[in-house]
């Protein structure tokens, strides 16, 4: 991707996690752009510490290493820049309906999963001494020719997941989609580092929210609470109306919920 900053384009039969690896890589100073790219993770990690797991040579497992100039409080537009970079991507295929699920799923118009990012960084000391913007690592994982079909999933997934090729009709080549989506992401990025720009991620953010308009569970370490999603703020926070008062959802998992039920 000579015309992107993701030139350096790491490829791995096998690893734990392309997350980590990158994490360690960063640690050592490795420079924004850097992406590593995976047919199979033994050690995927999900948000809340969970796992993501996928079969070997099926789906996109990507991360890439960013050094945003932002506030802290601006970092979840991170997670947002690759969520958009990504829908970019899928729609490319010409496939439509997809959406992005607060904070960080790509969902078909069924709700189905077909993608989940996830944005770490724990590494402020070793970037300020540089003084470099610290970096973060995005990893995100796109259900792409898995499942082929329904009858693929364990029941626990049953109407939960789907794929982009379920959704094209037929098998999508991998390779492209990665070009797409990391010639999606070098705009994106670029708007991390402008007002406007962040603007534009948010705007763009609402514009694909699924989650906004809909009754809403928030799951908070300190307990849930249910509303109604109003909209985004400007640091990419969904913004609930909950008892006659607004709160913003920084963090947490969010589940759509039919009213009534
Ligand atoms: C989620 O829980 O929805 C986020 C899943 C993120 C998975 C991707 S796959 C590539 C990258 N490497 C990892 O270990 N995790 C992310």
């Amino acid at each position: 991707m000579p015309e992107t900053r993701f030139a350096d384009i790491r490829r791995f039969e096998s690893i734990d996690s392309t997350n980590r690896y990158l994490l360690d890589e960063a640690r050592a100073g490795a420079p924004e752009g850097v992406v590593a790219v995976a047919d199979h993770q033994t050690a995927g990690r999900g948000r809340l510490g969970r796992t993501w797991e996928a079969p070997a040579g099926a789906n996109l497992l990507v991360s890439v290493l960013l050094r945003p100039a932002i506030d802290p409080g601006g970092r979840h537009l991170v997670t947002t820049a690759v969520a958009l970079a990504a829908v970019d991507a899928i729609r490319a295929t010409g496939v439509a309906g997809v959406a992005i699920k607060w904070p960080n799923d790509l969902v078909d118009a069924g709700g189905r999963k077909l993608a989940g990012v996830l944005a770490e960084s724990d590494l402020a000391p070793v970037a300020a001494a540089d003084g470099r913007p610290s970096p973060v690592v995005v990893g995100i994982g796109i259900n792409v020719n898995w499942p082929s079909a329904d009858s693929d999933l364990p029941p626990e997934l049953a109407g939960l997941a789907v794929s982009v090729s379920q959704l094209a009709g037929g098998p999508v080549d991998r390779e492209a989609l990665l070009l797409a989506f990391l010639t999606a992401l070098e705009p994106r990025t670029a708007d991390l580092g402008t007002p406007s720009g962040r603007a534009r991620l948010g705007a763009d953010l609402l514009a694909d929210c699924t989650t906004v308009g809909t009754r809403v569970r928030v799951d908070l370490p300190e307990g849930s609470f249910e509303g109604t999603a109003t909209g985004i703020s400007p640091e990419g926070h969904l913004v609930v109306a909950t008892g006659g008062a607004t709160r913003t959802v920084v963090a947490g998992d969010v589940v759509h919920v039919r009213p009534g039920s």
